[in-house]
């Protein structure tokens, strides 16, 4: 079965989806994109997902060309036609078909692309086993908290980072870990407390950094929603990243250091089994 792809309304083979060569994503990364996970045939926390994408497209002023309801039945769809019921799906707007030129155009209709990707989540080795990290600086712009396609400060980051034999890429701005390369970076304190860097400009309002607190303020593990330092990390008594397509990943090195003895620790556990348990609940259980 050739793989199934969407482009401007139409489900194809993968072959057969051509962008034409001005789309202003090919030329100026004039777009923004989201990705949401997929567990058991369901969409996890798939409206806050719209939303932040509805949130992304009004930043950068690009009309979203479809209601909630249609994105939902396309990327259903989407999925069903690929015989997909775990993985990720990627969907991406971008500005239009127009010649070069920097002005918004006049008349361009967006262009909107979505492709799935079957991969075991929930039974991922890395859960068990944690990943490395190392922390690389934030080259970013600064306006992260718009999902931008142009991901190029973040290819460099996640690159550098396979080189030195790590998994993540922990980018660093004044001292300070902002978040992962393509995650939200946490720590968790000797004392227990998760901590998080509060949202802002500086980082993306990861959807699954959301729930998750959600869920640890539900079973009352304490919270501390401020930024951290390089070397707070260090000194941790856990460390983990959480985002759409991975969930909740214990960290159990940062820059070649062990954090704490090494293993991925308890409160990650919990809060992995936790979201895992929310996310193949019925979908009215992630209210
Ligand atoms: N990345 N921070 C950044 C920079 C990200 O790119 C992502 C997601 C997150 C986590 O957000 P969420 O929990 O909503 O997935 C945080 C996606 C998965 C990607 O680019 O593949």
């Amino acid at each position: 079965m050739s793989r199934i792809v969407f482009l401007n309304g139409s489900f194809l083979p993968i072959e057969e989806a051509k962008v034409p060569f001005m789309d202003r994503g090919f030329m100026f990364g004039d777009g923004v994109y989201e990705g949401i996970g997929m567990l058991d045939g369901r969409l996890i926390d798939n409206d806050a997902h719209l939303e932040r994408l509805e949130r992304s497209l009004a930043e950068i002023r690009i009309p979203n060309p479809y209601t909630r309801a249609e994105w939902s039945s396309f990327q259903e769809e989407l999925a069903r036609r690929n015989g997909m019921t775990e993985g990720f799906i990627y969907f991406q707007v971008t500005r239009g078909v127009a010649e070069r030129d920097f002005f918004f155009p006049e008349d361009a209709k967006p262009t909107v692309a979505m492709f799935t990707q079957a991969k075991a989540i929930a039974g991922a080795p890395a859960a068990q086993t944690g990943i490395a990290v190392v922390t690389v600086p934030d080259l970013r712009w600064q306006r992260r908290d718009i999902k931008s396609i142009n991901l190029l400060a973040q290819v460099l980051a996640k690159q550098a980072a396979k080189e030195a034999g790590a998994q993540e890429a922990w980018l660093v701005e004044d001292g300070f870990v902002t978040e992962g390369g393509s995650s939200s970076a946490f720590i968790v304190t000797k004392e227990g407390s998760i901590v998080v860097r509060p949202l802002s400009n500086a980082i993306l309002p990861g959807i699954t950094r959301k729930s998750l607190l959600q869920l640890s303020k539900e079973v009352g593990i304490a919270l501390e929603e401020r930024r951290f330092t390089v070397e707070e990390a260090y000194d941790a008594a856990e460390a983990f990243l959480t985002s759409a397509s991975n969930f909740v990943l214990p960290i159990v090195s940062i820059d070649g250091r062990p954090v704490a003895d090494g293993k991925p620790g308890p409160i990650t556990k919990r809060l992995r089994e936790l979201y895992l348990a929310m996310a193949s609940a019925p979908a009215m259980a992630a209210e």
